[in-house]
């Protein structure tokens, strides 16, 4: 996945470089590397580990210039060490940094090698630092060099790139992988995110695929699309606010995230709401028409945003009446599938730049959608940009890799699609009692918050454990397929989520007193049924741990069951309840065990390769 950040300034840019990677940390974070013209030379750091590190190196030998780029890294090819780490040189004549996987790297790699190029790293990205250095050596300029060189790769790249010819020039380029623009006051910038440079302004140009920009002294800043034509791109205002990228009192971002759910829940809602239904303009002026053609609903996403897919699922043909397929974005995109008429194509991304989701969404144009929409966090994303609808879910910058808040929004924005998509299945009153609950639900979200200590508690049960099953059924299979995902993802324990009436079906034999059972269990119609399930958990010497309606009837007085009550809620929107105790549950666990909860291992929050 990886981040960069860019920078043709007035002043020192290294604290700029250094700010703006801390802030695309959530993009990978195995090592970390920064070059910055200096006296018409490239001088370079790269380290392994955390941009910490980085900072203390350029605490001890600092990098002064007017100009640089940096990098950090998720490894795709070599491992996390120094040499592998970016930006990557070739003879001291070119720096690049890169984002995405050059495909075609290997054969390029041969051509190089063959005209005596040495390669001193085991990425993909060292081949283009070498092409460009070639192109330069030719008499190119070094635009016309990136110009000619990406035309040569083939995958998915954004780039920076800088070179001593041309000492206070930076050139960006991007093919599917995301690159913005900072405008400055006689500065201008490249990130892979806002996030990154909002400390040096809110005005961002959104690069389209196969762009090239041009940064210059001054804050010049010249865009050509991939026929070569020089363009104008708009220059967007960025919305949110500076703060929403640092930790405040909270001691991890996480934690910060999940107790902003009640207030983001009501932003997602503002405005979005009628009597009785949901206002199908949020989605865009053509949603209306759009939506009154729609008979058929595609689903695609992946992780998190996968499982607030399969939550709608149950919505959109409960209470709207409409059919719905989903399938994880990686797959679908290598399917053959059969469209049937008026089937809209929906996306579900936080970030918006997730590869298989975009990728999914290209093909899919092909195949005679009625139309397509993205559910979405980030503003100006790819998958905004590329869709016909789109509606924000408006949960802020959200900077722990584990997702809380773009979850719970989505699935806000995914109810707000159920009532404005509805083809009468619920009735007026139906409908008119979840419009009335969903405006509740922040304040019944603030009640379930404030069983933080007493999870905290609970999370003490599973520190030493090395497997957990969680369970649910109905749209409570989601929720626990989610609350398995965000244990694994933070705590390192293998988790499963499971509908626990398959439980007989294969994972009973695992259940002994080692493997703790998590349940949902709020009052609805699958209630005894789930009972039942869990019955069968307990006869077999596991010990259960049930989040609960108050009254539904489990017995607790033994010690092998521990139940937490939570406040009652419309049946419809207890599956976004319920994931709140599963995330700080999750969390709790996490701190017990001392892992980096904000960036576990091998993780990385915007997955912008295939
Ligand atoms: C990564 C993140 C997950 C996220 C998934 C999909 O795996 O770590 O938290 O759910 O990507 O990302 P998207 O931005 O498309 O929702």
């Amino acid at each position: 996945m990886c981040g960069i950040v860019a920078a043709v300034a007035q002043r020192n840019v290294q604290g700029i470089l250094l700010e703006g990677l801390k802030r695309l940390e959530y993009r990978g974070y195995d090592s970390a590397g920064m070059t910055v013209m200096h006296k018409s030379a490239l001088t370079r750091h790269r380290t392994v580990g955390k941009v910490a590190a980085l900072d203390e190196c350029l605490a001890n030998a600092p990098l002064p210039g007017k100009a640089g780029i940096a990098h950090t890294r998720w490894a795709t090819h070599g491992k996390p060490t120094a040499a592998n780490a970016h930006p990557h040189h070739s003879d001291d004549q070119v720096a690049v940094v890169h984002n995405g996987i050059i495909e075609n790297f290997e054969g390029l790699k041969r051509e190089l090698e063959a005209a005596g190029y040495a390669f001193s790293s085991q990425t993909d990205t060292e081949v283009i630092a070498h092409r460009l250095a070639d192109t330069l050596a030719g008499g190119a300029t070094l635009f016309d060099a990136v110009q000619h060189t990406v035309r040569t790769l083939g995958g998915a790249y954004a780039l920076g790139v800088m070179s001593p010819r041309e000492p206070g020039v930076v050139i960006g380029a991007r093919q599917g992988s995301p690159l913005v623009v900072g405008v400055g006051i006689d500065e201008a910038f490249l990130a892979s995110d806002p996030l990154a440079l909002l400390q040096v302004t809110d005005r961002f140009i959104y690069l389209e695929e196969g762009d090239l920009v041009e940064l210059k002294n001054g804050g010049r800043i010249r865009i050509v699309d991939r026929d070569g034509q020089t363009v104008e791109r708009p220059v967007h205002m960025f919305e949110y606010a500076d703060g929403a990228a640092s930790k405040g009192n909270y001691r991890h971002f996480m934690l910060k995230e999940i107790f902003e759910q009640p207030a983001v829940i009501g932003a997602a809602l503002e405005g979005r709401l009628g009597e009785a239904s949901a206002l199908a303009e949020s989605f865009g002026p053509e949603a209306p028409a759009l939506f009154a053609q729609t008979r058929q609903i595609q689903l695609i996403a992946c992780g998190t945003s996968y499982h607030a897919g399969l939550v709608a699922r149950y919505w959109l043909e409960r209470y709207a009446g409409v059919p719905v397929q989903i399938e994880v974005a990686s797959e679908f995109r290598y399917r053959h599938p059969v469209v049937a008429d008026g089937t809209l194509f929906v996306t579900l991304s936080q970030s918006g730049e997730t590869a298989d989701t975009l990728a999914a969404l290209r093909f899919a144009k092909a195949l005679g959608y009625v139309g397509s929409l993205a559910i979405c966090n980030v503003p100006g994303s790819s998958l905004v940009r590329e869709s016909d609808l789109a509606l924000m879910t408006r949960a802020g910058p959200e900077i722990g890799v584990a997702s809380t808040k773009a979850f719970t929004t989505q699935l806000i924005a995914l109810m707000l699609l159920t009532l404005a998509v509805g083809k009468g299945r619920a009735s007026a009153g139906e409908q008119a009692e979840i419009v009335a609950a969903l405006k509740t639900l922040p304040d019944i979200c603030r009640q379930v918050l404030a069983l933080d200590g007493d999870i905290e508690t609970l999370a003490q049960a599973f520190a030493e454990k090395r497997h957990a099953l969680f369970l649910g059924r109905g749209a409570h299979f989601p929720v626990a397929l989610e609350g398995a995902l965000k244990l694994k993802e933070i705590s390192y324990i293998h988790a499963e989520g499971y509908p626990a009436g398959e439980l007989k079906h294969g994972p009973l034999a695992l259940v002994d007193s080692e493997m703790p059972v998590i349940s949902v269990a709020p009052n609805d119609a699958l209630l005894e049924k789930l009972k039942s399930n869990l019955q069968e958990v307990r006869a077999r010497g596991g010990e259960l741990f049930v989040f609960a309606d108050e009254g539904v009837g489990i017995d607790d007085s033994e010690d092998d069951v521990t139940v937490l009550y939570l406040p009652p809620v419309h049946e419809a929107l207890a599956p976004l309840l319920y994931t709140l105790p599963l995330q700080l549950l999750s969390y709790h666990v996490a701190v017990l065990k001392g892992t980096d909860v904000d960036q576990p291992r091998n993780l990385a929050k915007s997955v912008t390769v295939e």
